[in-house]
């Protein structure tokens, strides 16, 4: 049994993994600190199963604030999820909680795990920083050219983690994340908005043409993969793409849902927003040899699983048990 750090707990992909670590028998320290890129209800909604464990804690707070020593130090192993995300957001006045998120929070980390040799530290990247990749799918070697504020914030702190890899020992992985979906999905991103939309009975807004393609990954691969990156036996510093096995354009995926719904979808188009890549895809070959990964859920699947989600969700606005607040 092991005892994980898992910042950004109460977060989408965070949740998840907390989730599956408990279930596991693991024990998990949580640490987040509610910020406001989406409803803080939403983020403790997220915490509602992980709650009912007594392996569970939660430190609420920033982790540019916090003692990361203290965080890290009963730890056997970190997986940095905590981050400002999004990619329109991160334009304009807005920047600055991207610079304080993703990069100073993963430096305050980074600093701390100098003083625990052996230690893991996993970092949740993001295909965002490849940008408009002219190599599709796209390997891990090539030039990283982020086409947004967001792609190169989360560029500087992956470069940050193989610094203190190269540098002072620290044992990071870092894992470009492409596209994630499924329950619990962030309120701005396009799968939630459009699962959103069938279930109120509104129009569905796709922002462009809807040719735009995407390798959409279900969470539970991201989580398969973010835990194996915890454990592998592979060398520090080392950067993995993890996608959903194939890119698919957003009207394919329209397609999938109107299926997955039983009608026909009442779909508007706006303008494409800016720093929306066309096209990303990820090459998972490395992903595949060095961590075993390989993605286990279809996209229709996915879908379904979170169009059921939005059906069902409860709103629930339990409180949280937490070591720093009440
Ligand atoms: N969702 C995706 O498709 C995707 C794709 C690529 C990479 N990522 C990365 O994965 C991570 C998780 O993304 P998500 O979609 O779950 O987002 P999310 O916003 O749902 O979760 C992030 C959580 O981190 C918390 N947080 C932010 N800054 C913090 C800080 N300084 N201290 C403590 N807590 C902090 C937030 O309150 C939030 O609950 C992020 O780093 C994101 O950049 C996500």
């Amino acid at each position: 049994m092991a005892r994980a750090l898992v910042t950004g707990a109460a977060g989408f992909i965070g949740s998840h993994l907390t989730d599956a670590l408990l279930a596991d028998g693991h024990s998990v320290l949580g640490v987040d600190c509610f910020n406001d890129n989406y409803a803080s209800a939403d983020k403790r909604a997220n915490l509602v199963k992980a709650t009912d464990y007594d392996t569970f804690d939660l430190v609420i707070g920033d982790v540019v604030e916090l003692d990361a020593a203290r965080l890290i130090e009963p730890c056997d192993v970190v997986f940095h999820l905590a981050g400002e995300p999004g990619v329109r957001s991160s334009w304009g006045p807005r920047f600055d909680r991207y610079t304080h998120h993703n990069v100073a929070a993963t430096q305050r980390l980074l600093e701390a795990m100098v003083d625990f040799p052996g230690k893991r530290f996993v970092y949740a990247s993001s295909s965002s920083v490849y940008g408009d990749a002219l190599t599709l799918p796209t390997p891990e070697d090539v030039t990283p050219r982020p086409l947004s504020p967001y792609g190169v914030t989360k560029l500087a702190a992956e470069h940050l983690c193989v610094l203190y890899a190269e540098e002072q020992d620290v044992s990071t992985v870092a894992l470009r994340y492409f596209s994630v979906y499924g329950p619990r999905q962030r309120p701005d991103m396009a799968f939630r908005r459009f699962c959103e939309a069938i279930v109120d009975g509104n129009p569905i807004e796709v922002f462009g043409d809807g040719c735009q393609s995407r390798d959409f990954t279900f969470v539970g691969d991201i989580v398969a993969a973010t835990r194996a990156a915890g454990e592998a036996d592979t060398s520090p510093g080392r950067v993995f793409n993890i996608g959903g096995g194939g890119s698919v354009s957003v009207n394919r995926a329209l397609e999938a849902l109107a299926g997955i719904a039983g009608r026909p979808l009442d779909v508007r188009h706006s303008e494409r927003q800016e720093g929306d890549v066309a096209d990303t895809g990820a090459d998972t070959s490395r992903a595949r040899a060095e961590l075993g990964f390989a993605p286990q859920t279809a996209l229709q699947d996915g879908l379904a699983a979170e169009l059921e989600w939005v059906r069902e969700r409860p709103l629930p606005l339990p409180r949280v048990r937490s070591l720093t607040a009440s």
